[in-house]
């Protein structure tokens, strides 16, 4: 099931963003070849490079491609609200295209987890034994996911997020940077946990979780 790309297949990118340009810096301590970029704002500014790679166009420039040739990255990142990286991910599946996962040489990733494809596992990462993660899910810089923990399809662990063991996260569902999950709940479809939230109670789907907001307050200025 964990589909790693070796360092002779060709890699394209899909979208140009942030999340695109994290994933470009993995690829490229992985030694591996990213031989193009597709992305319709790109095309649009009619710029035939971005960061050293050529553009191939927009997202119909995935109709020239051979599927059995090249690899695809999807650099769209999740963030709550938006179903772009899913539905990017499903148009290229269902034209015959893989996504291979991807892990940065600075993640600990346990032998025994089980990565879907197009999992991606940014720098700083801590996968530990028996974890499950389904395909396009994003576990993102700096976070860990520890022992037995279950994750579906479409899920974004954003950076710095902690989920505690054997916990289950269902399908589309969002962890928010920073946020602590602790050990045995269960997180439902498209739900949303907070950034810096710490979830006690399993949450049901499509809801949102919120923890305390650092509160701002204007120091006096004593000098005058
Ligand atoms: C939870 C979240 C999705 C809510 O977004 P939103 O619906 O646009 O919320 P708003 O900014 O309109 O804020 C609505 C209220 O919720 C509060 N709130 C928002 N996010 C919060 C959070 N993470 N924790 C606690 N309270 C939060 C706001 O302070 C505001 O409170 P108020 O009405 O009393 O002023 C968002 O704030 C969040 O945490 N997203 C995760 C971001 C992240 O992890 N990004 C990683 C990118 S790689």
């Amino acid at each position: 099931m964990t589909t790693m790309p070796n360092a002779s297949q060709a890699l394209i990118m899909l979208g140009a963003g942030g999340h695109a340009k994290v994933l470009l810096s993995l690829a490229i301590a992985c030694g591996l070849q990213v031989k193009g970029v597709c992305d319709p704002a790109l095309k649009r500014s009619g710029v035939v490079t971005w960061r050293g790679i050529s553009v191939l166009g927009g997202d119909e420039a995935l109709e020239q491609l051979d599927c059995s040739n090249v690899g695809l990255i999807n650099g769209i990142g999740q963030v709550v609200g938006s179903s772009l990286r899913q539905a990017i991910y499903e148009r290229a599946v269902g034209m015959g295209f893989r996504f291979p996962v991807l892990v940065h040489p600075r993640a600990i990733v346990d032998a025994s987890a089980v990565l879907a494809d197009g999992v991606q596992v940014m720098a700083g990462v801590v996968i530990q034994p028996d974890v499950r993660l389904g395909a396009n899910t994003v576990v993102n810089t700096r976070s860990s996911v520890d022992h037995d923990c279950s994750v579906g399809s479409h899920v974004h662990i954003a950076p710095g997020a902690t989920l505690c063991g054997n916990v289950q996260v269902a399908d589309y569902a969002f962890i928010g940077a920073g946020a602590t999950v602790i050990q045995g709940l269960a997180i439902g479809e498209y739900a949303v946990v907070g950034a810096g939230a710490v979830m006690v109670r399993n949450l049901p789907a499509r809801s949102i979780l919120l923890g305390q907001t650092a509160r701002s307050r204007i120091v006096p200025d004593e000098s005058t």
